[in-house]
């Protein structure tokens, strides 16, 4: 018996479920879902077989066409939730167990008509990876399986319903409700499983793109997004032919917990994005390349996360290279920079979580999340570009997603397969120490550009009273600003917010990631005037990105950890559980 996955009962010498049929009924009084799932085995079966579940009742488990059959729930784990054991008869093909899903299932964020941006209906969205399938679905919840899926979603008729598949139509189903079908021919591990639900309306981009929204806010993500088509050519490019059919993309209510989540054929954002000036689209880039590094060739568990993220950063800067020139790219980098050393930062005590490769046994995978798989694993990758040059990295990037197309992977095989294809260009780039040593390898590469140098030497001379001009100003992109910004020390005097805020105008900024640099700028500062503006944000954006630092800019005196209690007393019930989690753990960590 063997468990290759640390986050699953998944049990290797047991049939792996082929494919997946969904019936889900979605009740919005009750917060939960009437689920039905079919596991399908391809070939005929028997015995034990394990699934993870987490706060799903069961309500019984049967072989289609024979009947019942014996299941078992075994003891809550705190991190891996229920395994469910079933007795498969000789011959099985597929099994179907009829549950109910938790109102508090973490993979679920049920939304009040409030919520919402229309404010006139409720809205639901899920959200799987890491391990978080298993509060909608009984399922070997790990990579290490693949599946493809039919779904059935029953939704109050008004409603639509989206998933991480194609559309396969929809019908009335009875008074007031209406069901929509889907199907995901292509087979994709369960962190991939995704539906939402709400009023929704959509946007052609492309042939092959569209953007779905609530009505409020369709038109502007349609503007936002409008360049999807040219990345999806540019990912082509590097990558070879998009091998999901579509690409299209749900904007989400504020309370989204993440930027970004790269569900196949539908990407999730969060309305964040809606900058008005298209600065904050390097998001979809990212999402986009996991349509390769993630979607097509995943980690075999969170252990090798880094697979999945760290590609996809290397990804996403080089589809901003093409785009937007090398000067874009380097800032990219230095944005990276920046959040990779708040991550070592806050790992400083647990050195074990900022190895690539991660030991996670009796470890939340939410709980080790944190920029140096993104990071530090974009710059190993670069590394070994830069060791072999970009022409055969090219090419052996092209051989790895034939290699291993539709697979999940260990760190391991990765290594296996550079030695086949690249030899010694592992030990050449000191691979060990990304992988196995804690913090940043001092040969990682570095980016520079001038541009990048004079926005670091112009914020180096802050506190001997450099300034930069109303004409350096007017000509910094987003982009620079942001850099510009991150790089001013930490903590600054009030009269320096005082002049920041007003030569930089930065308090109605609509472009998130300065304005949430510019609040915890002012938050550390104990700066009054920008108190309403942080209220604001904190009530309305559910981003974890954006909570953690916030949160944790207002620690630094009592009266903004007061105003922090406040708002959080207030906020904390709009939260997901996952951003209600992390903020939770800042706020422990505040001076008594
Ligand atoms: N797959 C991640 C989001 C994620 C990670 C969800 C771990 C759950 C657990 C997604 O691709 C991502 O990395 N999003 C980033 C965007 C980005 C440009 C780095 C985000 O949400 O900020
Ligand atoms: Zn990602």
């Amino acid at each position: 018996m063997h468990r290759p996955d640390p986050h699953s009962f998944y049990e290797s010498s047991q049939p792996k479920t082929r494919r997946l049929r969904l019936k889900l009924g979605v009740d919005f009084g009750r917060k939960r879902i009437e689920g039905e799932a079919t596991l399908e085995f391809g070939d005929a079966v028997q015995g034990e077989l394990d699934l993870d579940t987490k706060g799903l009742e069961i309500l019984s488990a049967k072989v289609p066409g024979q009947g019942p059959i014996p299941w078992s729930l075994g003891e809550e784990d705190a991190i891996l939730g229920r395994r469910l054991r079933l007795t498969l008869p000789a011959d099985t093909r597929e099994v179907s167990v009829q549950y109910l899903t938790s109102p508090e299932a973490m993979a679920l964020q049920w939304l009040d008509p409030a919520q919402t941006e229309g404010k006139q209906a409720p809205f639901l969205f899920s959200q799987c990876q890491q391990i978080h399938a298993r509060t909608l679905v009984p399922c070997q919840d790990t990579p290490v399986v693949r599946v493809s899926y039919q779904a059935e979603v029953t939704v109050p008729e008004g409603l639509t319903a989206v998933m991480s598949a194609g559309p396969a139509g929809d019908a009335p189903a009875g008074p007031g409700r209406h069901a929509f079908r889907f199907a995901m021919p292509q087979p994709i591990p369960t962190y991939l499983l995704a539906l939402a639900v709400g009023r929704l309306e959509s946007r052609d981009l492309s042939p092959r793109s569209r953007v779905w929204a609530e009505p409020e806010t369709v038109a502007s993500a349609a503007w936002e997004f409008a360049g999807v088509e040219d990345m999806i050519v540019k990912a082509e490019g590097l990558f070879g032919a998009y091998p999901w059919d579509r690409y299209d993309m749900l904007v989400l209510p504020p309370s989204f917990p993440y930027g970004g989540m790269e569900n196949p054929r539908m990407t999730f954002l969060t309305p964040t994005l809606l900058a008005g000036d298209r600065s904050l689209v390097d998001v979809v880039a990212h999402e986009l390349a996991h349509s390769w590094t993630g979607n097509l060739v995943t980690n075999a568990s969170m252990e090798h996360f880094w697979l999945n993220e760290g590609f996809t950063v290397w990804a996403e800067r080089r589809i901003l290279r093409i785009l937007h020139g090398t000067e874009a790219e380097a800032l990219g980098w230095a944005m990276g920079q920046n959040a990779l050393e708040e991550s070592l930062d806050r790992f400083k005590d647990e050195p074990h979580l900022t190895v690539l490769r991660l030991h996670l046994e009796g470890i939340d995978p939410d709980d080790a999340f944190s920029s140096i798989p993104y990071e530090k694993g974009a710059r190993l990758v670069a590394a070994l570009e830069r060791e072999v040059g970009e022409e055969r990295f090219h090419r052996f990037l092209r051989d790895y997603m034939d290699a291993f197309r539709f697979t999940s992977i260990t760190t391991e095989q990765f290594c296996t397969f550079v030695e086949q294809q690249l030899p010694g260009a592992l030990a050449a780039v000191g691979a060990d120490a990304y992988l196995h040593q804690p913090g940043l390898p001092e040969t990682a590469p570095v980016f520079r550009s001038g541009q990048l140098d004079r926005l670091s030497a112009l914020a180096e001379r802050w506190a001997e009273g450099g300034r930069p001009t109303p004409d350096q100003i007017g000509a910094w992109t987003p982009a620079e600003l942001l850099v510009y910004l991150q790089k001013l020390p930490r903590q600054v005097t009030q009269a320096d917010c005082a002049w920041l805020d007003q030569h930089l105008a930065l308090m109605g900024r609509g472009n998130y990631e300065i304005l949430v640099e510019w609040l915890s700028l002012a938050a550390a500062a104990d700066y009054e005037p920008a108190f309403p503006r942080i209220r604001e944000v904190l009530m309305k954006v559910g981003r974890m990105k954006y909570l953690r630092p916030l949160y944790g800019a207002l620690g630094g005196h009592a009266r903004t950890r007061a105003l922090a209690r406040e708002i959080f007393a207030a906020a904390s019930p709009g939260y997901h559980g996952l951003s209600r989690r992390v903020v939770q753990g800042v706020l422990e960590k505040y001076p008594a």
